[in-house]
């Protein structure tokens, strides 16, 4: 386990004072002028070496992102966005963050855009987090007040500003490319790639879009170095890492645990474990609702990492653990997850506009049994004419939960069908996966 003297976000809970006060007694801004008289490319180098990755869904490296940037300003300023969107179903830890530790991502947008000669860092947060807005935006004026941003930041001569800009609340506008058409004032729909928000960003300028957790954590790494960062978890998954973990457990809760910790450890230790007991599990999707679930014989020993989990035809995502237990309907949640999908998809493009409305309406024909057995095969051809066809992932968001379920509750959806067929009530019991 994770151990106390390793955490990170030492106000997870928001037991502590979170002004600037509070953050300074709990180590932050505490050598900030001293990290800004790194060069930036030595700054990028210590990210890098940390094995930082992004926390945002993708996994991407922190630090080779971060290099993708110019090297020099020339005719156009560089912008740091942060991705404050977090509309991942499941998945609730940015909010904590912002509303608990704000100065941990101010002091982190400063990091960060120095690294990559940002001239300022917006902070673009989701429109219903009203009150996360008005605690992250009480820090920002803190930090103007006490020089920590703004001309001469820190002393450092570097000046730099960091905005805080509210969204609607839209799901896709957390799609880092919509996300940036939605600051511009557009509606807010993914930008073919490339060019990437390196070379073209934000106003055309170049733009590097990070989450809010993977520049929170940007500026203990400087203190404590990369070895220690890159010491927790397993080699190319590194560090402690935020777990909201929701669904059919004693005690739902955000976690800071060590990236690889298991998956068992993590729910038994911290989320008071399964209702009904271990052996009343029946799937977890171990990252948001994006990736594919996975039976309990597979929870019984995975191991909570980007490169584990993939092993396994799922995904870290966004550590949003989200467990169901034996009660649970699981062909009509995917189904509901096929719901939010179709409602998010902007619409740009077919195979995801019309693939979202396809997905669903068979999903909950499936949840009723009305459906052939060979309408199985015709759904997961589906998912793979959406998958990797589309402008940007929301459409292998939609395909994905469903390819899971076929590939493990195939026999309770067959199961459904024979049912109705021979006039029996479709229900929900003896569910078991294949
Ligand atoms: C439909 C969709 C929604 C997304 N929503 C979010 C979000 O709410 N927050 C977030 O950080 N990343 C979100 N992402 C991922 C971003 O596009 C981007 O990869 C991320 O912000 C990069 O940050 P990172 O490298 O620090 O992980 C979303 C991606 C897609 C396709
Ligand atoms: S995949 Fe869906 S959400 Fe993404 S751009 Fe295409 S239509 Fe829009």
């Amino acid at each position: 386990m994770l151990k106390d003297d390793d955490r990170i976000f030492t106000n997870l809970y928001g037991w502590f004072d979170p002004s600037l006060a509070g953050a300074r007694k709990r180590g932050d801004w505490s050598n900030t002028k001293e990290i800004l008289s790194m060069s930036p490319e030595d700054v990028v180098e210590v990210i890098k070496a940390s094995g930082l990755r992004g926390r945002g869904g993708a996994g991407f490296p922190t630090g080779l992102k971060w290099s993708f940037m110019p090297k020099e300003v020339k005719d156009k300023p560089h912008y740091l966005v942060v991705n404050a969107d977090e509309s991942e179903p499941g998945t609730c830890k940015d909010r904590e963050i912002m509303r608990h530790d704000p100065h941990k991502l101010i002091e982190g947008c400063v990091v960060g855009g120095y690294a990559m000669r940002a001239k300022a860092a917006y902070i673009y947060i989701r429109g219903e987090f009203y009150n996360e807005a008005v605690a992250l935006q009480r820090a920002i004026d803190e930090a103007y007040d006490a020089g920590l941003i703004g001309k001469n930041a820190c002393g450092s001569g570097y000046d730099f500003d960091v905005v805080l800009h509210r969204g609607a609340g839209a799901y896709i506008c957390g799609e880092e490319t919509a996300l940036l058409e939605s600051l511009e004032g557009k509606k807010g729909q993914p930008r073919l790639k490339p060019p990437f928000p390196a070379g073209v960003g934000l106003y055309g300028c170049p733009t590097t879009v990070n989450n809010v957790e993977s520049i929170a954590v940007t500026p203990t790494i400087m203190r404590r170095g990369a070895e220690w960062f890159a010491a927790i978890g397993r080699p190319k998954n590194s560090g402690p890492k935020i777990f909201s973990i929701s669904g059919h457990v004693n005690n739902p809760c955000n976690v800071e645990e060590e990236l690889g910790i298991p998956l068992k450890e993590l729910i038994e230790k911290h989320a008071g474990g399964v209702i009904g007991g271990w052996d009343n599990l029946l799937a977890v999707i171990p990252g948001g609702s994006s990736v594919p679930l996975m039976p309990k014989s597979t929870c019984d020993e995975i191991l909570m990492d980007f490169d584990s989990l993939r092993e396994v035809r799922s995904g870290l995502g966004t550590a949003a653990v989200i467990v169901m237990n034996k009660q649970t309907d699981v062909v009509k949640a995917i189904a509901r997850l096929s719901a939010f999908y179709k409602h998010e998809s902007c619409g740009q493009c077919t195979p995801c506009r019309e693939g979202t409305g396809w997905m669903y309406r068979v999903m909950e024909r499936m949840v009723r049994g009305e459906a052939d057995v060979d309408e199985i095969d015709t759904l997961e051809e589906v998912t793979r004419q959406v998958e990797g066809h589309t402008i940007c992932a929301l459409g292998d968001a939609a395909a994905w939960p469903i390819q899971g379920l076929i590939r493990h509750f195939r026999p309770e959806m067959e199961r459904r069908i024979a049912a109705h067929k021979a006039g029996e009530p479709v229900t929900a019991t003896a569910q078991a996966a294949e």
